[in-house]
């Protein structure tokens, strides 16, 4: 790895420091406006919070990048990772992205590594098919979402790591997607889309501070993993771009998803666990999952959906101060016959809906099966559902809970909750078929299936994941402009 560049940056840094002193010593200037300088100066030293630090750093340019937007950077990312993953025993390494459009195909992440993106560095995904690896199906899924076949491999991709950091300074990722979303619209792809990030079977995962735009799919997708972070991230798709998820935590434990800003054409956070026969057969939940002060914009679809592809089974998610602007439903649940699994103790507090189709919305007849060897006598439970703390306002449907008939989805629980419906309010406010629980201070006034008994709040545990109490380094990283 580049000495020079070192020597180079280790130079740079000290002449711009003596500059400074200079200036404060002429000036008599105080340290707020040392810090103001090199805010906004060539070359500086961003200090951020991360789950682990790195001992080794390089910048995309060492190995030949080329920020243009037009020349291809898909040999250079993957050769940089390659050599940075020598370093994985020895400290691990960081790969900076500095300001630019650097267009490339995808590329595969090594452990004890960081991938690092300047502010106003711009990652292109390429439009160029044949850059594209394929990938095996997801073993959970038995097939593709989009086609029964492959799939293509994700832009960033990584399986089996350990410590993975993906990060920067709101650098963004532009998945280009709308190449795809033609060819999905006009059925001309034998494969699955890819998704933007992808991570499998990994452990210690954060993924923070990026915008991501235009996905071909879904965006984030952490499947088979544990201890996975995600924050301060702001997501970007047009609202009727297809399945465009935002985050989706897919047979993973213990994973924070924090702090994010999403507009989208699917699920703000589509929470899930492989499918049918696939997934039962898998047998790999989705449990210990916070989710908290998320924004999400998505007018045909949930803030936070808990399946559909559930099979593995969902158990311990945690929502907590979201809000949703103009989005189809909330805290919503998808399921059927035949996908077998669970989802239960969901605890949800502190919702702030403004604009919504639906508040509570559970479907137990979703369909949607990959083939027909799915069993109908695979009957999913859906129970401890706990909701509190909502005010809705602009509102169409205050519920729509349909369980399965001789399969209810009970113990739910609902309380303090005001929604204010619209103009164009329909009569039947809560239709319930098929659930069984109770309510506390809501309304408009629930269903017969839902009683009032009396004043309570709806569990929400007191205890803390243990990813909640992750203690981020403040790693220091000389960047270039
Ligand atoms: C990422 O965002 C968090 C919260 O806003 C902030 O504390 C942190 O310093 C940011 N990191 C970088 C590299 O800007
Ligand atoms: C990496 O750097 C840290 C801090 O400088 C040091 O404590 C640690 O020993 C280094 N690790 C390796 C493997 O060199
Ligand atoms: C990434 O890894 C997967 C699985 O090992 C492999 O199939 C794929 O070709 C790799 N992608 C690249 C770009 O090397
Ligand atoms: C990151 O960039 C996006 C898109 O430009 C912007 O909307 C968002 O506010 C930025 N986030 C931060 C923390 O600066
Ligand atoms: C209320 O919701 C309707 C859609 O149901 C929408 O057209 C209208 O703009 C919303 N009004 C306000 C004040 O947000
Ligand atoms: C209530 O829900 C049931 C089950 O989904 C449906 O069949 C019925 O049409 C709904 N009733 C109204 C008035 O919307």
């Amino acid at each position: 790895m580049s000495h020079t560049m070192k020597q180079y940056l280790h130079l740079r840094n000290s002449h711009v420091t003596g500059v400074i002193s200079l200036i404060i010593i002429l000036l008599g200037a105080v340290h707020v406006k040392v810090a103001e300088c090199r805010e906004y100066d060539g070359l500086n030293n961003v200090e951020y919070p991360a789950i682990n630090c790195r001992n080794h750093s390089a910048v995309l340019t060492d190995f030949g990048g080329v920020g243009d937007g037009k020349t291809s950077n898909t040999e250079v990312f993957r050769s940089a990772i390659s050599k940075l993953s020598q370093y994985a025993s020895d400290g691990g390494a960081e790969l900076t992205v500095p300001p630019g459009k650097w267009l490339t195909g995808p590329f595969n992440l090594t452990s004890h590594f960081t991938l690092f993106l300047q502010k106003d560095a711009v990652l292109l995904a390429s439009q160029d098919e044949s850059e594209w690896p394929h990938l095996p199906v997801l073993p959970s899924y038995g097939r593709g979402r989009d086609a029964p076949g492959g799939r293509f491999s994700s832009l960033i991709f990584g399986t089996n790591l350990v410590d993975v950091v993906i990060t920067g300074q709101n650098g963004t990722i532009d998945g280009q997607g709308s190449y795809w979303w033609y060819k999905f619209r006009n059925k001309q792809l034998k494969l699955t889309r890819p998704y933007m990030i992808e991570i499998m079977y990994s452990d210690q995962i954060q993924i923070s501070n990026l915008t991501l735009v235009n996905s071909p799919s879904w965006f984030v997708h952490p499947i088979y993993s544990s201890n996975i972070i995600i924050q301060g991230l702001t997501i970007l798709a047009p609202v009727t771009s297809p399945n465009t998820d935002g985050i989706n935590p897919d047979s993973c434990t213990n994973t924070m998803i924090e702090d994010c800003y999403i507009v989208s054409g699917d699920d703000c956070v589509a929470v899930k666990s492989g499918w049918d026969e696939y997934g039962i057969r898998f047998g790999m939940p989705t449990r210990h999952l916070i989710i908290r002060r998320v924004t999400c914009i998505s007018p045909d679809s949930a803030m936070v959906a808990l399946g559909s592809e559930m099979s593995g089974g969902i158990e311990d998610v945690r929502v907590e101060d979201l809000t949703a602007i103009n989005t189809e439903s909330a805290v919503r649940i998808k399921t059927a016959v035949g996908r077998g699994g669970y989802v239960k103790n969901i605890f949800v507090r502190g919702l702030k809906l403004n604009t919504m189709k639906y508040v509570f919305w559970m479907t137990g007849s979703y369909g949607s099966h990959p083939d027909p060897g799915f069993d109908p006598k695979a009957l999913p439970i859906i129970s401890g559902i706990n909701y509190r703390d909502v005010i809705a306002k602009n509102v169409t449907y205050s519920a729509k809970l349909e369980g399965i008939s001789n399969d209810p989805f009970t113990e739910i629980c609902i309380s303090n909750v005001n929604i204010q419906v619209s103009e164009q309010r329909k009569k039947l406010q809560w239709n319930c078929t098929d659930v069984a629980g109770v309510t506390s201070n809501v309304t408009p006034l629930p269903c017969l299936l839902l009683p009032e008994k009396g004043n309570f709040n709806c569990p929400f545990p007191n205890d803390k994941l243990p990813i909640e109490n992750v203690r981020f380094k403040t790693c220091s990283l000389k960047t270039v402009f």
